[in-house]
């Protein structure tokens, strides 16, 4: 930092502290905001626009363009945050170029998708949402936070946080799947991990809740597609989780790209204002998405560029990613009147404030420790998590009897598997989509897992086939290796980069030439286990009827091949369940549990009700569907009453038993369904879950509690508010069954 400006500080701040015997010690904010409030008035509109500038470094691409000055604008004071650097080293030469080599010095953010880990790889987050387990995904979020800390990154672009119902659509790897409830849960629990209990801890980084809103409710599942909704849905189903995170202390939101009501969300006062404003007191700021200002004139909102910056500015946008555009024309659109100075001071002040609760200003390397860094990579307890983590996101979706028993567990003592498909012994793509720093080398795959839990087993590897194109050389040695096995472990899927961003598929089954490969394999006749390892739902009836055992084991990460291997034989039983429905095909699309009924429910014995003439109406597998090596059975529903009163709570309980032969976690579940409302109801709606623990012959009463709030939905009018009535209590396994049980709501006596 110029002398001239670092001494101005240290003469500022002993001024500060002097005037403390004066007059009462101000409070720490009361001390910020005269600091920051000074500092601004230092500022140029210039400097001022730079602070609401980011751009990404050369090192990760994540969008459509790369500026090449980004290191000129930033010794220019016209930059002032940067994402994509990383690394102690990196990040250091940056941090002394903005603290150093500018006029006011003022350190910058290092922004980076840490959505599942940063070295050490975490299960991408649909597959960790599978877990139920608030515990294990706020630790996630925790050590990822720690791990990227140690590498100088200080704000993360998590949590995602878009409800999504369309598996075309490949962001859905990045979120909690089609759950409002859950998702919510979900969302606050990343904002806790990231966030941790004081931002001036230095393992702890700023999170940004994205993509502000609706953006996974893209039109046909393609990403960047138009979005349109009622404002009753958009309420009731979209907005929740944003609000949770945000409820959490999330301290940055991003802009999503889409459309919604007819406005870009980078553009919308609506979103942007009157609901994250003046509706949440929303209180940090809000970034946009990869040059989402510029892409207002393709949405064809604006005719350029400087049109949009007044658009995103007066909607109440702060910080423009990648666009380049605000440290361009506020200072034009300020002169012109366009823009308020008063209103970019308040901006700046919202973005400072943030560096300054990291510590920033305090210490601007405080981020920046090399040996910290080298001590933190890869630690026994981020590979430890995750693992954990791994093993309790895979969901056992079939397990029928090969003889006297289930085909899964395989037994230790099986003389020969043959290990099939592009992802038995694959590092790279176990890293899922977002795997921004991860490091493929430290990976344990499928095959380096079995060999270190069965090492008594003759295993033979064949690739079997790839991920695109009709390719099918590879399958006669892994017809070979079938032959000469006794047991078949098939693991096919997707590779990393067929999810994700600008990843929509419009079929899902299994790519490439995977699934013939399958029917060749499955028509030699051995016992078969399939690992589905992908970053979506796919489509697999063929697969459910003819292959009997089928685990989805997503992309785990670091851990994968070592969690799969424990779960495979049996040393980890799993416990997964999906927060995703699986459609049977993607016809089906959209799919989720908590549908309308519709004026003509299906009906088997009528023509004329809501069905398609080719499939079924149900999925493959629904929402929180998942099984175990043991059983587990339910019994004695019971609800204290049978009337609630409205700000009364009502007492559920149940009764869960292990009826099976290994210890295992099941995840209750409990729904509402609101038989009659001002407005359609969705058919149940999850209000409540708890995950259990039970040894073999094992009992538990497992309950719950049901408030009015739960039962609030916004009604004909849009009041958000619970209506009396009958409604409908199930509790079970998953979405698809369960003991259910009625109350009567009364509200004001009726
Ligand atoms: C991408 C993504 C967003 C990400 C950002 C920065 O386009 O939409 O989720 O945080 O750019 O990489």
């Amino acid at each position: 930092m110029r002398p001239t400006v670092f001494y101005s500080y240290i003469v500022f701040l002993i001024v500060l502290s002097s005037c403390a015997f004066k007059t009462p010690d101000p409070s720490v904010q009361d001390k910020m905001h005269i600091f920051l409030d000074s500092l601004i008035n230092e500022m140029t509109v210039e400097e001022k626009a730079g602070q609401l500038t980011l751009y990404t470094s050369g090192w990760t691409i994540t969008g459509p363009q790369l500026r090449e000055d980004y290191i000129d604008e930033l010794k220019a004071g016209r930059a002032g945050n940067l994402f994509n650097a990383h690394t102690v080293d990196y990040s250091m030469k940056l941090q002394k170029m903005a603290v150093e080599e500018t006029r006011l010095g003022i350190p910058l953010l290092f922004g980076l998708d840490v959505i599942h880990g940063y070295k050490t790889t975490f299960p991408i987050p649909l597959a960790e949402a599978s877990t139920w387990d608030m515990d294990i995904i706020e630790k996630t979020a925790r050590l990822s936070a720690k791990e990227a800390a140690s590498a100088g990154v200080n704000w993360t672009f998590n949590p995602m946080v878009d409800i999504a119902r369309d598996p075309r659509w490949g962001r859905i790897a990045e979120g909690a799947g089609e759950d409002t409830y859950l998702g919510s849960l979900i969302g606050a629990a990343k904002v806790r991990g990231h966030q941790g209990e004081d931002l001036a801890d230095p393992t702890t980084i700023l999170a940004c809740v994205k993509h502000f809103a609706a953006y996974g409710a893209a039109q046909a599942g393609r990403d960047y597609h138009t979005v349109d909704m009622s404002d009753r849905v958009l309420r009731e189903t979209y907005l929740p989780p944003y609000k949770a995170a945000l409820d959490a202390g999330a301290a940055t939101l991003m802009t999503s790209f889409n459309e919604l009501d007819g406005v870009p969300a980078s553009g919308s006062y609506y979103l942007m204002t009157e609901i994250l404003r003046k509706e949440w007191g929303f209180d940090g700021f809000v970034v946009t998405d990869y040059t989402s200002i510029n892409e207002m004139v393709p949405h064809g909102v604006v005719a350029d560029e400087k049109e949009a910056v007044a658009l995103a500015f007066n909607a109440g946008v702060e910080m423009d990613m990648q666009g380049g555009i605000y440290s361009k024309y506020i200072p034009e659109l300020i002169r012109e009147g366009k823009i308020s100075e008063k209103v970019l001071d308040a901006y700046v002040k919202r973005v400072l404030t943030m560096k300054y609760k990291l510590g920033l200003f305090d210490d601007p390397y405080r981020y920046l420790n090399a040996q910290r860094e080298q001590e933190t990579f890869f630690s026994q307890e981020l590979m430890d998590h995750a693992l954990l983590s791994a093993k309790e996101s895979i969901v056992l979706l079939k397990n029928e009897k090969v003889g006297d028993s289930p085909l899964l567990p395989l037994s230790k003592s099986t003389r020969s598997i043959a290990l099939i498909g592009p992802l038995a012994d694959n590092q790279k793509d176990m890293l899922g989509t977002w795997h921004v720093a991860g490091d493929e080398t430290k990976v344990i795959t499928l095959l380096q897992g079995m060999k270190e839990i069965a090492p008594g087993v003759t295993l033979h590897h064949a690739r079997g086939a790839g991920f695109t194109g009709d390719d099918r050389p590879g399958f006669r040695e892994a017809i070979q290796a079938a032959r000469k096995s006794d047991v078949v472990v098939m693991a096919l899927g997707e590779n990393f980069g067929q999810s994700g961003e600008a990843a929509s598929r419009s079929e899902l089954g299994l790519p490439g030439a995977q699934q013939a490969l399958l029917e060749e394999i499955q028509a030699l006749g051995k016992p078969i286990v399939v690992l589905v390892m992908a970053g979506r739902p796919l489509t697999l009836e063929w697969m459910h009827d003819h292959v009997p055992a089928i685990v989805n084991t997503w992309h785990l990460g670091t851990q994968a091949g070592r969690a799969i291997a424990q779960v495979l034989f049996g040393d980890h039983n799993p416990a997964g369940k999906l927060t995703i429905t699986f459609p049977r095909n993607v016809g089906q699309i959209p799919i989720f549990y908590s549908m309308k009924n519709t004026g003509r429910p299906f009906d088997t014995q009528n023509k004329y009700t809501s069905r398609y003439l080719d499939v079924s109406n149900e999925p493959l597998y629904p929402f929180g569907h998942g099984l175990s090596y043991t059983t587990f059975d339910y019994a004695d529903l019971h609800l204290a009453t049978n009337e609630l009163s409205e700000g009364a709570s009502l007492p559920v309980s149940v009764t869960v038993t292990n009826t099976g032969p290994y210890e295992g976690r099941e995840i209750v579940q409990l729904y509402i369904t609101d038989k009659v409302g001002s407005v359609t109801r969705p058919v149940k709606e999850l209000k409540g879950f708890k995950k259990i623990n039970l040894k073999p012959g094992e009992s538990a009463k497992v309950e719950f509690t049901i408030t009015t709030d739960d039962l609030a939905f916004y009604t004909r009018d849009m009041s958000y508010q619970a209506e009396p009535g009958t409604f409908k209590v199930m509790v079970g396994p998953s979405s698809s069954k369960g003991l259910e049980a009625e109350f009567e709501l009364k509200v004001n006596g009726i």
